[in-house]
C-alpha cells in the first residue's frame, strides 16, 4: 500500500492533491520544485523536506507524483533515477505514461480544474481518470485516488486525451465565451452583471439534461439574417466576429439549419 509519497511541482495541482492527500494520513517525505517560494511553502504545509535537486529525492518514497507542466514532466521522468520497483504518477491529461520507463507507471488525472487560491470543498466529487502499466499498479494507484475522491475511472490514454479535449470546450470554450460577453457588454457600459440569471438559468438546464435539447438562439432557429446582422456589428474587433461566426455555423450544422 502507498504509504509515503513525495511530489515533483508545486502549483496548482501539487497544491491541492498534496495538502488532501497529507489530510488522508499519506506522508510526504519531500516537494521537489524549481520554485523555492511556492516549493518550500507547500513542503512546510504538507510537513515535508523541500529540494529543488533531484538527486536529493529521497528513494523511501513508494510513488512519486510528477505534478508539474507536461514539458517538465517529461523531461524530469526522463532524468529521474530512482528504484524500479516505485511507483511513478503523472497528473496529466495530455500525456503517456511511458514518459516513465521504470516497470510501474501510472496516470491519475483529476478532472477538475485547480487553483492554488481557489479552496475545493467537494473533492468527493472529483473524477480520476487511472491508467497503469500492470494489475498490481492499478490497485495500489486506485487506492491512491480513493483518497482524493471516490469517483475513479479507468480510461486508456486515447480515452484520457479525447476527455481533456470534452473538457476544453466544456469549461474553457465555455469560460472564454462568457469572458468575451463581458468584454463586450463593458465597452458598452453596460453592467455585467445583467448575464447572471441568463447563465443560471443556461446552466441549470445544461446539468438538467442534455445541451443539444437546451440550445436557443439565432443559429438554432436558422435565423441568418439575424446572425448576419451581429457579424457586422461586431466588424471592429475581427477575432470576436470570427468566433461568433464559427460558433453559428457550427449550430446551423448541429441542427441541419
Ligand atoms: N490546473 C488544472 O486544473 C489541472 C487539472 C488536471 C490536470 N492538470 C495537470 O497537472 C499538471 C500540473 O498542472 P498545474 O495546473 O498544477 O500547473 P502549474 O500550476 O503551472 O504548476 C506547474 C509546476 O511545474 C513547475 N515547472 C514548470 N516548468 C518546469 C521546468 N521546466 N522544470 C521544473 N519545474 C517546472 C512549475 O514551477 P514554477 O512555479 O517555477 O513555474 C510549477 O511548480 C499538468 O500536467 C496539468 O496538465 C492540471
Amino acid at each position: 500500500m502507498i504509504k509515503h509519497i513525495s511530489i515533483l511541482g508545486s502549483g496548482n495541482v501539487a497544491y491541492h492533491i498534496a495538502r488532501k492527500l497529507r489530510a488522508e494520513g499519506l506522508i510526504v517525505d519531500c516537494v521537489f520544485s524549481r520554485n523555492h517560494i511556492t516549493g518550500q511553502s507547500l513542503a512546510d504545509g504538507v510537513n515535508a523536506v523541500f529540494t529543488d535537486e533531484l538527486f536529493q529525492i529521497p528513494s523511501k518514497s513508494d510513488a512519486y507524483l510528477f505534478m508539474m507542466s507536461d514539458e517538465a514532466n517529461a523531461s524530469i521522468a526522463g532524468q529521474i533515477n530512482m528504484p524500479d520497483d516505485k511507483i511513478y504518477i503523472h497528473t496529466s491529461g495530455s500525456l503517456p505514461k511511458e514518459i516513465f520507463k521504470q516497470k510501474n507507471a501510472a496516470v491519475m488525472y483529476p478532472f477538475q480544474t485547480f487553483s492554488r487560491d481557489v479552496k475545493i470543498d467537494n473533492f468527493n466529487e472529483i473524477p480520476i481518470c487511472i491508467e497503469a502499466s500492470n494489475a498490481d499498479t492499478f490497485h495500489e494507484v486506485r487506492c491512491l485516488s480513493e483518497k482524493i475522491s471516490p469517483l475513479t475511472y479507468e480510461l486508456s490514454f486515447e480515452q484520457r486525451k479525447i476527455l481533456h479535449i470534452a473538457g476544453v470546450f466544456a469549461a474553457n470554450f465555455m469560460n472564454h465565451s462568457v469572458c468575451l460577453a463581458q468584454k463586450l457588454l463593458q465597452e458598452n457600459n453596460v453592467p455585467i452583471n445583467i448575464l447572471t440569471p441568463l447563465l443560471k438559468q443556461s446552466f441549470a438546464k445544461i446539468l438538467a439534461g442534455a445541451a443539444y435539447s437546451s440550445q436557443t438562439g439565432p443559429a438554432v432557429r436558422g435565423d441568418r439574417k439575424i446572425i448576419d446582422s451581429h457579424i457586422d456589428m461586431l466588424a471592429s474587433d475581427e477575432n470576436l466576429a470570427n468566433v461568433y461566426k464559427v460558433l453559428s455555423e457550427s449550430i446551423l450544422k448541429t441542427y441541419n439549419k
